[in-house]
């Protein structure tokens, strides 16, 4: 049995998607949910199934990095999935963790990555730019911020009569559709 950590800091609509894709399933469990947001919407969603949730700060996943990674190898846990979480992982995790970190980007990566680029600023700087075409990438994490290995991109049309909710709602039928049978697949 593999034992998973979500890591998230928004809604978790993400997260839920996959406490719901993987719940009686027999080869990985979502042991922990992590965030640095105490009012996160992703807490209550984690309550509704039952997980353990850490709340974490920026600074103490900077200042306190290896005792979080060894509070996680103590919890078991072989595999970090990223669903919207915006902290940077201090290099040690990539190190602790090899192959083994999981981010979904609601973008066509390399564009539209890198600090600062999440959500909604993503669709409207794409609309800005006039794009005819956006996406999802889902990718290891490497010490650089949305430049691990792709595992999967997925695209769709951007429209002109779209707006930052229409994107918004296109890329997140895209991730609820994708992520989990990637993390299936990676399994
Ligand atoms: C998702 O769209 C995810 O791709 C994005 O945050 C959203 C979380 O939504 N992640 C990033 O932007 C990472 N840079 P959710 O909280 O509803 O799952």
């Amino acid at each position: 049995m593999i034992n998973a950590a979500v890591f998230a800091s928004g809604e978790g609509t993400n997260a839920e998607n996959l406490f719901k894709f993987f719940e009686n399933d027999t080869r990985i469990k979502i042991k922990l949910v992590v965030t640095n947001k105490d009012t996160a919407g992703i807490i209550a969603r984690a309550e509704k199934y039952k997980k353990n949730v850490q709340i974490i700060s920026r600074e103490s996943l900077e200042n306190y990095t290896s005792q979080f990674i060894e509070f996680l190898k103590l919890e078991k846990i072989d595999l970090i999935i990223l669903a919207g979480f915006l902290l940077k992982l201090p290099p040690q995790f990539v190190t602790a963790f090899p192959n083994r970190i999981i981010n979904i980007h609601p973008s066509l990566l390399p564009k539209y990555g890198g600090k600062g680029m999440y959500g909604n600023k993503i669709h409207g700087a794409v609309l800005r730019n006039k794009e005819t075409e956006s996406g999802i990438t889902i990718h290891l994490v490497n010490e650089e911020y949305d430049e691990g290995q792709v595992i999967l991109q997925v695209r769709c049309e951007v429209l002109e009569e779209d707006t930052i909710e229409t994107l918004a709602q296109k890329i997140q039928k895209l991730e609820h559709e994708h992520f989990p049978k990637v993390i299936e697949r990676f399994l």
